[in-house]
């Protein structure tokens, strides 16, 4: 069987001194399943030569990273993948800052990226590289004539044509995804709107169903929903409501009702439009006041791009302004904590909330949503407030579901989750239940693999330049 190396930006080191994110949520059954390679940063930035990669074995996998210069930091991770690309894959041209210096420094990276890669690399190793950091990577790999098996897959939306063409440098970097045997998305509409961009701007043309002939070799496109481990964190947040933490903040809240938010401080995550909505539901149904606490736990994060200092500031105001306005005494209606939490914590606290807030303004998956659909009691379940505009909402379509920018819609939605029937949220409960266990992430990596390792599919249709019906 061949070695599976897995590629991102950020590797889970299992000694705690690096985290990947929802990243590693998705990745981390797989590695344990068949065991072999996570290559990526160390999360450490040098400003001494670059040294060799470091290599830490655990439990069958080797964990190689490399670190970072300064300018490569800047420039790769701060500037053309945070400050570009990030934005207008999530549909915000206007936050996009072009410089030809970040896209130098992001090919650059890629380079290096390969250049280490390629030391621990065996002629028939699987190669599976994740996220929006690294789209030329296959690109650098094969002008450096690896013939591997290589797979795509990115985390975060992908938009139509129409958008992405407004990123400066375009038809340098995303046909570079050509390069890969296979380009997964989250949702039909992210593959469509590759696939399209594809056909229209690149012209290429399709060999079969999903499939484009790239410089003479197959292109396939697929899509995979990255789902949770629904069993397993159902049974941790059944045992987390027991801990003591747990039960602490169930005992401070009173016996009120608890809406849940969890989310990176990120402009995606659409956090001052759910303050600004939540305002307008104590506005609206003045019968909640001191009936409901709302807990927003939000890890600061790339804290040195300035969009996520401003979005920082936003919440903190909006934050401040509603206790201001509407608090009492004894009773705080938001509680707003930039910690960071165990997945135990948070498993428990899904479970005692009434109401899992999550409306991103964009969203590739969001795997908060489904697992606060996990950690629900089925026999007294909450209720899930979801963004039509997060991945999730394909297949969690049993939620509230709400647009995100329509704060009097999502105001009457928290209304309505708080005031649902119990009938009611069992059956939305159940449907969304289902629905995690059809998409079980175990399924997910041996899915993406399995259509990786699998010959493209034959030709089913006269060659045409569009292929995604
Ligand atoms: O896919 C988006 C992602 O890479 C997630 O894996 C992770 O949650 C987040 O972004 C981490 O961002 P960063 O590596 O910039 O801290």
């Amino acid at each position: 069987m061949s070695r599976l190396v897995i590629v991102s930006n950020r590797v889970g080191i299992p000694d705690g001194s690096a985290r990947a994110g929802g990243l590693e949520v998705a990745i981390r059954p797989a590695l344990k399943k068949s065991g072999g390679v996570w290559f990526g940063w160390s999360g450490k930035v040098s400003d001494k030569a670059p040294k060799p990669a470091t290599t830490v074995v655990k439990d069958d996998v080797s964990y190689v990273t490399v670190d970072l210069q300064k300018d490569d930091y800047e420039e790769f991770y701060n500037g053309f993948a945070n400050r570009v690309l990030w934005p207008i894959l999530h549909y915000r041209l206007d936050l996009a800052e072009f410089t030809r210096r970040d896209l130098g420094g992001y090919f650059r990276v890629n380079e290096f990226f390969a250049a280490n890669l390629e030391k621990v690399l065996e002629p028939d190793d699987i190669i599976w590289v994740h996220d929006y950091h690294l789209m030329p990577l296959a690109q650098a790999l094969r002008a450096r004539g690896h013939k591997n098996k290589i797979g795509f897959f990115i985390h975060i939306p992908f938009p139509p044509p129409e958008i992405l063409t407004a990123l400066p440098n375009h038809e340098r970097l995303i046909p570079a995804l050509g390069n890969y045997d296979l380009v997964g998305f989250q949702t039909d509409t992210d593959a469509n709107n590759f696939s399209r961009y594809l056909a229209t701007e690149v012209g290429l043309k399709s060999v079969g169903q999903d499939c484009f002939d790239y410089d003479g070799r197959v292109t396939q496109v697929g899509v995979f929903p990255v789902g949770v481990e629904t069993e397993a964190f159902a049974k941790l947040a059944r045992r987390a409501v027991e801990t003591p933490f747990v039960r602490d903040v169930f005992q401070s809240l009173s016996n009120r009702a608890m809406i849940i938010g969890v989310d990176r401080l990120d402009y995606s995550k659409g956090i001052p439009d759910r303050m600004n909505a939540f305002e307008r539901f104590l506005m609206n149904f003045p019968d909640w006041h001191n009936n409901v606490t709302y807990l927003q736990i939000t890890p600061r994060s790339r804290s040195d791009i300035q969009e996520y200092a401003d979005i920082a500031k936003q919440v903190g105001e909006a934050v401040g302004r509603i206790n201001g306005n509407f608090g009492e005494a004894s009773w705080t209606p938001v509680r707003y904590i930039n910690k960071a939490h165990s997945r135990t914590a948070l498993a428990g606290l899904y479970r005692v909330s009434r109401v899992g807030l999550v409306t991103p303004l964009r969203d590739g998956m969001n795997l908060v949503a489904k697992e606060y659909v996990a950690a629900q009691d089925a026999d007294d379940p909450g209720v899930l407030v979801l963004s039509r505009f997060a991945g999730a909402a394909r297949e969690c379509t049993a939620a509230l579901l709400v647009n995100p920018y329509d704060q009097e819609g999502v105001a009457t939605a928290i209304h309505r989750a708080l005031s649902m029937s119990l009938e009611e949220r069992r059956q939305r409960h159940a449907v969304n239940y289902r629905a995690l266990m059809r998409n079980d992430l175990s399924q997910w990596a041996e899915h993406f693999l399995d259509t990786l390792a699998a010959p493209p599919q034959p030709m089913r249709m006269p060659v045409r330049a569009s292929v995604r019906r």
